[in-house]
């Protein structure tokens, strides 16, 4: 497996933005599959946010995908974040996911972040396994989120 920023691979982005609007959708009022895809390749760079990267195997077959946002929780002056972490069902269970927040972690301390962040409804478990220290709990347009911070 390797990871490489999606700028690199630009005909995944629909992939990317339908993996992302059928999972999170609902959580953002507002959004289209059009405007989510557009946000995204508009928002593709390798040495500034946002980035996001993809995972890709051998055949260059996406893996998953992760990103780097500044801004994420509506609100909220921390920054920046790690957002939108999505792995196909056929392909979890194998550490994917791991890799591509450690690859996150990496862009954001090469980028002189000190800290990340990142909040998650149901995956608080995958993150404290890779260190994240868990913050507050609250309620977030109608879910139950649980916000975690990592030290870079
Ligand atoms: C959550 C998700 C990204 C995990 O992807 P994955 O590639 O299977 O994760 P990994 O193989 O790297 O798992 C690493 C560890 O986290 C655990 N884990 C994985 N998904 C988890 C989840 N949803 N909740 C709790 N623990 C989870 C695994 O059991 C594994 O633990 P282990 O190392 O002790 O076996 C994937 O299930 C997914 O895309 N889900 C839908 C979107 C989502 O919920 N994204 C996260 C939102 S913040």
């Amino acid at each position: 497996m390797r990871i490489v920023p999606l700028v690199e691979r630009p005909e995944l982005v629909d992939q990317v933005a339908a993996w992302g609007f059928a999972e999170w959708g609902h959580f953002n009022p507002g959004q289209t599959l059009q405007s989510r895809t557009a946000e995204i390749r508009e928002g593709m760079n390798v040495d500034r946010v946002p980035i996001v990267l993809v995972a890709l195997d051998d055949a260059s077959a996406m893996l998953g995908t992760a990103s780097l946002l500044f801004d994420d929780l509506e609100g909220d002056p921390r920054n920046p974040w790690l957002a939108s972490v999505f792995v196909p069902v056929g392909r979890r269970g194998k550490g994917v996911a791991s890799a591509l927040v450690t690859a996150i972690e990496v862009a954001a301390r090469r980028l002189g972040y000190p800290m990340l962040y990142l909040y998650t409804t149901s995956a608080s478990r995958l993150y404290a396994g890779l260190g994240w220290r868990a913050l507050e709990r609250r309620d977030y347009r109608g879910e139950h989120i649980q916000v975690m911070d990592k030290a870079l």
